[in-house]
C-alpha cells in the first residue's frame, strides 16, 4: 500500500480552498504545505495544519513535496509551473494553462524534455455527464456529428467587477468562462480548423468583452456556434444548468449545448438523446421523432480530477488533460480574439505534442 502523496497548494484563494476540501476527502494524499503571500494565508495553513511559505520556490526546496496543485492568478501559471518541473515535481495546474501561447509552448517544451507530468485544470472532462456524452458520440449513436449549438449565458453581478484585474485587458470571459465550453467542445467534436467571431463590450463598457458570437468549422467537419454573454438575464449555461457546482442556483431543465447529428441528437446536461425508430420508413419531420434519457453515475468532477492527478504523479496514467492539449484550447481562444479583431476567419495556431 502507497503512503499518501504529499501535495503542496501554490495559490490558496478561492479554487485552491475547493482543492483543499476535496483533498481532505481522499485517503491516498494529504496536504504538506501552502505557498501564497496574500493575507489570509497564514491563518489557513495554520488551521489545515501545514506550513506556510510566501514564496514557492523556497517551499519546494524545503518541503520537498510529492506533487502541487498550483491556483495562484493567471499570468504566474507557467512561470510557476516551469519551477515545478525543474524541482522534478508533477502539477495539477489550474486553467488557463497560460495566458500566452508563446509562454506556454516553452511549458509544453519543458514537459517533454523533463518528463515531469502536468495535467491542467479542465475539470469538466472528469464530469461522470461528459464521459458519457464523449462515449454516445464515439459510438456513432449520434450518426455523422454535423452541428454543435452551444450557449453560455448568464448575468454576473456588478459586485463581480469591483475586482480590478477582472475589468482589465486580458482576463474577460473568452479566457475565464468560454476557455471552458471551447474545451469541451474541442473534447466532444474534435479539433477546430478555423473560427469567426463578433465580440461586443457596450453594455459595461470595459476592456474585455462582455458578449461574443463565435462560428466554428471543426476538423471532422462538423460546424458549431458558441453564444456567449455573462451581461444577460438568462438560464443557459454548463454553470446554471449542470448543477456542477452548487454555488449557482440550478436550472436543470435547460441545455447548454446540443449536438445533432445524421442519426440523432444530444442535449447536455440532461442527456436527452433524439431519434428516429430504427424501423422508420421514410424518417424524417413528418415521422416521430422519439426520445430516451440517458443515465449516468454523477459524481463531483473536482474530486474525480483530483483522484486522477494522484494516479498522474504516481506515473500511473496520462494526464487526461495534458499541456499541450489545453495549450490547444488556449490556442482556439487566441484564434476567436483575432477573428474578432480582423473580421476574418482565423485558424488556430498548431500545437505539437
Ligand atoms: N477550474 C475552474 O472552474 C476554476 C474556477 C475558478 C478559478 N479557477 C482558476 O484558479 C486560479 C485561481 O483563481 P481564484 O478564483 O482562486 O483566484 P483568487 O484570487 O481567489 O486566488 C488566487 C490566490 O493566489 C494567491 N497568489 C497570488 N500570487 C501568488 C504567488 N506568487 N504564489 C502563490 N500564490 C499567489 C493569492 O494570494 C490568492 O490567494 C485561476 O487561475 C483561475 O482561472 C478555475
Amino acid at each position: 500500500m502507497n503512503s499518501p502523496l504529499r501535495i503542496a497548494l501554490i495559490g490558496a484563494g478561492n479554487m485552491g480552498q475547493q482543492h483543499y476540501r476535496h483533498l481532505q476527502t481522499l485517503s491516498e494524499a494529504t496536504l504538506c504545505a501552502v505557498a501564497d503571500p496574500g493575507p489570509q494565508a497564514v491563518g489557513l495553513a495554520a488551521e489545515w495544519g501545514v506550513r506556510h511559505f510566501v514564496d514557492h520556490r523556497q517551499m519546494l526546496e524545503l518541503v520537498r513535496p510529492d506533487a502541487v496543485i498550483v491556483a495562484n492568478p493567471n499570468n504566474q501559471h507557467v512561470s510557476t509551473a516551469l519551477d515545478c518541473l525543474a524541482a522534478g515535481v508533477p502539477v495539477l495546474l489550474e486553467k488557463p494553462v497560460g495566458v500566452h501561447l508563446d509562454e506556454v509552448r516553452e511549458l509544453v517544451a519543458a514537459v517533454k524534455r523533463s518528463g515531469v507530468p502536468v495535467l491542467v485544470g479542465h475539470h469538466r472532462r472528469h464530469n461522470p455527464l461528459i464521459v458519457r456524452a464523449h462515449e454516445l458520440v464515439q459510438s456513432g449513436a449520434l450518426g455523422r456529428l454535423i452541428t454543435v449549438t452551444a450557449l453560455f449565458q448568464l448575468r454576473k453581478p456588478d459586485s463581480y467587477f469591483e475586482i480590478p484585474w477582472r475589468r482589465e485587458p486580458g482576463a474577460g470571459m473568452l479566457l475565464t468562462n468560454l476557455i471552458h465550453d471551447l474545451d469541451l467542445l474541442r473534447h466532444l467534436c474534435g479539433e477546430v480548423r478555423s473560427v469567426q467571431a463578433i465580440t461586443d463590450n457596450s453594455v459595461r463598457g470595459f476592456a474585455n468583452e462582455d458578449s461574443a458570437a463565435v462560428l466554428l468549422q471543426f476538423e471532422g467537419g462538423t460546424l458549431g456556434t458558441l453564444n456567449g454573454s455573462d451581461a444577460v438575464a438568462a438560464p443557459w449555461s454548463w454553470e446554471l444548468d449542470s448543477g456542477e457546482n452548487p454555488v449557482y442556483p440550478r436550472q436543470a431543465d435547460q441545455p447548454c449545448y446540443l449536438l445533432a447529428g445524421t442519426a440523432g441528437a444530444l442535449s447536455i446536461p440532461q442527456l436527452k438523446r433524439w431519434h428516429y425508430a430504427a424501423d422508420q420508413v421514410d424518417a424524417g419531420w413528418h415521422k416521430p421523432l422519439l426520445m430516451v434519457e440517458e443515465s449516468y453515475s454523477g459524481d463531483d468532477a473536482l474530486c474525480l480530477q483530483l483522484q486522477h492527478f494522484v494516479r498522474v504523479a504516481r506515473r500511473e496514467v496520462e494526464p487526461l488533460v495534458s499541456a499541450a492539449d489545453a495549450a490547444r484550447t488556449l490556442a482556439l481562444v487566441e484564434a476567436i480574439r483575432e477573428a474578432a479583431a480582423t473580421g476574418r476567419a482565423c485558424t488556430p495556431a498548431l500545437i505539437e505534442a
